[in-house]
């Protein structure tokens, strides 16, 4: 099978087998250029900061995510930094609300209900230049942390998505370095969830790539993953992106 020809689920296989690192980051990046085309060719008429900015007031985003994209609550994400085109993917399926759209629910599909509430309201325009806003924001200025001297033994595999440092290596998937403890161990059981079809209690959360990644996680190394990703600086620190927006 042709690097250019596979439909999504045969790319997951792929991308899950392939040992050759930077074939594996030319698969994922396929992969997300197919499924977000729509997207991208959206994203191509550009936007602007400040009007995020304004949309993210007008929206009452800060009351939650603090202003620039960072806040103190252990349940509420940062987003100061985040790749753009995750965020616009996460507001995209947090508007859609439900898993009802058969093309996003094959892709990914989320539930929350005060993201839903509040993505419904949002344009496509809106979501683009929130989007711009928050992957744009500094999400520390302090003095770099050190890295953990305990390194949990499954990195290794999240890391060929998710970066060495934490810091993500395709722009649809997040970076996790820095993010809240309490929030990463909520997203990695409602993935695990997902893979049990038990994921129907209001806050839901399934992707082809993590619903089968958590799957294999018990509650301990969930915990352990949480607390180490959670400790990483949110600048990174280890290597120098190719792939970065
Ligand atoms: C009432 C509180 C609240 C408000 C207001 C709010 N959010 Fe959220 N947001 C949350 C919570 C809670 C989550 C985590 C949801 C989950 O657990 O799935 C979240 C998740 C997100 C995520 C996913 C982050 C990730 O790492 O996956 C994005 C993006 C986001 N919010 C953007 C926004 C934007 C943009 C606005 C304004 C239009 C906004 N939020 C307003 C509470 C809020
Ligand atoms: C094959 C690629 C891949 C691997 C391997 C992988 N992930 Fe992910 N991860 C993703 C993608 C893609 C998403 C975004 C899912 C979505 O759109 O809902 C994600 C999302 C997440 C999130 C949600 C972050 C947020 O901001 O909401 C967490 C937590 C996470 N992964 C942790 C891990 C951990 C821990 C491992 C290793 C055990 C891992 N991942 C392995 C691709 C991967």
């Amino acid at each position: 099978m042709g690097v250019g020809q596979f439909d999504g689920k045969q790319g997951n296989e792929v991308v899950l087998r392939v040992k050759n690192r930077h074939l594996r980051y030319r698969l994922t990046t396929l992969m997300s250029l197919g499924a977000f085309l729509s997207l991208v060719s959206c994203m191509r008429g550009g936007t602007d900061i400040s009007s995020g900015e304004a949309y993210a007031v007008q929206h009452g985003c800060f009351g939650c995510h603090g202003v620039g994209g960072v806040n103190e609550n252990p349940n509420f994400p940062n987003l100061a930094g985040q790749k753009k085109a995750y965020i616009v993917n996460q507001l995209f399926v947090f508007k859609q609300g439900t898993m009802s759209n058969p093309k996003i629910a094959r892709i990914a599909a989320r539930y929350n209900g005060m993201m839903a509430a509040k993505a419904s309201q949002l344009t496509d325009q809106e979501i683009l230049s929130l989007a711009d806003y928050f992957s744009t924001r500094t999400c520390s200025f302090g003095p770099k942390r050190a890295r953990p001297a305990q390194v949990p033994r499954q990195t290794v595999i999240c890391e060929d998505c998710h970066g060495e440092d934490g810091i993500s290596l395709a722009p649809n998937i997040p970076n996790l370095a820095g993010q809240k403890q309490a929030y990463l161990v909520a997203q990695l059981n409602a993935f695990r969830r997902s893979s049990t079809g038990t994921n129907t209690n209001g806050a839901s959360r399934h992707n082809i790539f993590m619903t089968r990644q958590a799957a294999k996680l018990g509650d301990k190394e969930i915990d352990e993953l949480s607390r180490f990703y959670a400790q990483l600086d949110c600048r990174g620190d280890v290597q120098t992106n190719p792939l970065d927006q």
